[in-house]
């Protein structure tokens, strides 16, 4: 599996997943369809947050694996060029670094795909689309929420910044994260976005299958 396919996709967060089974909830979202896993990585410096580390990413490899399914680790961590061998290493398919975490961008997105995996620069609501562009990534994830926490509001402005990334980069996925849910997700597929992170929206419900499955026709066709 590729984030860099043409078809929506729809990228269940893991950080609003129950930890106790987080197994059973991931089965339950590759169960109904779910393609790709998204794993939030926080340092305590680059956003307040400690979350995850490449040991959950090595715990969800099996489970994917049985599914064909894609591990899309988001870090949100200072300097990510440092981490980037030990996720590989644990089974991500995918790995985004901040364009505002690091002065060495184009060596950060060279030694991710060095490492096999498909290279991603994710913006704050506050970076503009253009210092994307000068990176080429494979992919872009736009923030459409300020990183750190789930179930926040989405961010009605990052539909510019969604539709100003597709102008530039018309050949580039483009991934959305955060405030996503079915009634979201249409309007930031009508400004060019193909990747939907949704947290909260799918884990937070009392039955995340059929949240996946609401997001999922609400940008279909
Ligand atoms: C936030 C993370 C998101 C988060 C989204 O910093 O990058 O992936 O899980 O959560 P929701 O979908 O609840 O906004
Ligand atoms: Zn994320």
């Amino acid at each position: 599996m590729s984030l860099l396919r043409p078809e929506r996709q729809i990228a269940p967060s893991i950080l609003s997943a129950d930890f106790a089974r987080l197994g059973d909830q991931v089965a339950d979202v590759l169960e109904a369809g779910a393609r790709v896993i998204h794993v939030d990585v926080m340092d305590g410096h680059f956003v307040p947050p400690i979350t995850m580390g490449p040991i959950v990413v090595e715990a969800l490899k099996g489970l994917a694996t049985d599914s064909d399914a894609h591990l899309d680790v988001h870090l949100m961590v200072e300097r990510p060029e440092r981490h980037i061998a030990a996720f590989a290493k644990a089974g991500a398919d995918s790995i985004t670094c901040h364009v505002e975490a690091t002065p060495h961008l184009d060596y950060a997105l060279n030694a991710i795909r060095d490492h096999g995996c498909e290279a991603g620069l994710a913006l704050n609501p506050g970076t503009p689309a253009e210092a994307a562009a000068q990176a080429q990534p494979d992919y872009v994830l736009c923030m459409t929420v300020n990183p750190g926490w789930g179930g926040q509001s989405f961010i009605p402005r990052s539909l510019q910044t969604i539709e100003r990334l597709h102008t530039l980069m018309p050949q580039v996925p483009i991934e959305v994260d955060g405030g996503i849910d079915e009634h979201t997700a249409p309007d930031c597929a009508r400004a060019g976005a193909g990747v939907f992170v949704a947290g909260s929206a799918i884990f937070g419900s009392d039955d995340p299958a059929a949240a996946y499955g609401r997001i999922a026709s609400s940008i279909s066709g």
